[in-house]
């Protein structure tokens, strides 16, 4: 049985892998307001044209990074229960990933148990949702349909360092603070700091040269010989009756080669380890409290796109019908509330969006 996340009522205050969790400055309650008692609608997708080109953050222009940052602007200025504020939209994360939905919808024997949708297959396509209306609501909230969200290159030596725009002042004059800015960033990793993509908590204290090295082969291991199959990329079974933490016969799922390596090496690397739980990037309850963590997350998807395009044998999504009939519940720029499948976030052409190019060095870089 796939795993289903149930309707935004059936929500309760985050509990799972955040038992530890101290003076969590973000707060657990992360549940998202309910706005109707209806079960969720299955999505429809808008009849539209043009298609979102979500920009390399590096080399986004000041005419980009006004608009992006007057939608974040909007975001932020919107009421905090309002589906499509800033924190909603944060907390989006920590519902999925914190414990705050059973599995209830699938049967009734699995009730007790909570989502968490990371270190299992489910980890590309609930993300790519999650951006995928985070963008869209941007893009109504400045009234441009074309709008589209930046990715964060760390895969390219022209993009790794912390994007200029997440720390530089707002462009747009008369107002002071820059709404992507984040404070709780770790300070030595700020610009110009390279980024390590195999980071472990550790600074290595090497040449730029040799960063780049060992980001290019990272990448070239997690995209290429460590994912040759769908399970190595995107990480393995998770169905209605199985549990992280509960290391009982129903097992646990496996995590997938993008999942484990550049991308829980750039949160830790970007979060501030004075926080007490790693805040914001560091933890799973706070990492959407981060504007960066979605142009992070857009580079992440953008990998799926291009480990397809590789055109390698076994390169492919899995066909098993419990991931393609996996379901999320999101609000829509509309305010709707609406169920999303897995399999209909295969086909970019469908979203609607597609990544600005960007060359893969990494590639060549078999170490
Ligand atoms: Cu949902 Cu980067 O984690």
């Amino acid at each position: 049985v796939p795993i289903a996340a149930p309707n935004v009522s059936d929500c309760a205050i985050a509990s799972k892998g955040i038992h530890n969790i101290k003076d969590a400055v973000r707060g657990v309650a992360c549940c998202p307001p309910v706005l109707t008692l209806n079960s969720p609608k299955n999505y429809v997708f808008p009849k539209e044209t043009a298609v979102r080109i979500r920009p390399a953050a590096q080399r986004a222009s000041d005419d980009y990074i006004d608009k992006y940052k007057a939608a974040i602007k909007a975001m932020r200025d919107l009421p905090d229960d309002h589906p499509h504020s800033f924190k909603q939209q944060a907390k989006i994360h920590c519902a999925y990933c914190n414990g705050s939905y059973t599995q209830k919808e699938s049967g009734k024997e699995y009730e007790h148990l909570t989502l968490q949708i990371h270190n299992s297959w489910l980890f590309f396509p609930f993300h790519r949702w999650y951006l995928y209306f985070y963008e869209r609501i941007l893009g109504k909230l400045i009234d441009d349909p074309t709008f589209a969200i930046p990715y964060w290159n760390w895969d390219n030596p022209t993009g790794m360092i912390i994007p200029d725009l997440f720390e530089k002042p707002i462009q747009v004059r008369e107002r002071k603070e820059n709404p992507v800015f984040d404070a709780y960033r770790d300070a030595r990793h700020l610009p110009p700091a390279l980024v390590d993509i195999d980071y472990n908590g550790e600074d290595r204290g090497v040449s730029c040269i040799d960063q780049i090295t060992i980001n290019l082969s990272a990448m070239y291991k997690q995209m290429i010989s460590n994912a040759s199959d769908p399970t190595s990329f995107f990480g393995g079974r998770y169905v209605a009756g199985m549990d992280h933490d509960d290391k009982n016969s129903h097992g646990t799922p496996s995590v997938g080669s993008i999942e484990a390596g550049c991308h829980t090496a750039v949160h830790r690397w970007v979060a501030d380890p004075r926080m007490p739980n790693n805040e914001d990037m560091g933890n799973f309850y706070s990492a959407g409290y981060d504007p960066i963590f979605y142009a992070h997350h857009a580079n992440v998807d953008r990998m799926w796109k291009i480990w397809k395009e590789l055109g390698i044998r076994g390169h492919r999504e899995p066909t098993d019908k419990d991931w393609l009939d996996a379901s999320y519940v999101f609000y829509d720029e509309n305010e709707e509330l609406v169920r999303v499948y897995n399999r209909d976030c295969v086909d970019l052409n469908k979203l609607n969006y597609d990544y600005e190019t960007s060359r893969i060095p990494w590639a060549r870089n078999r170490p």
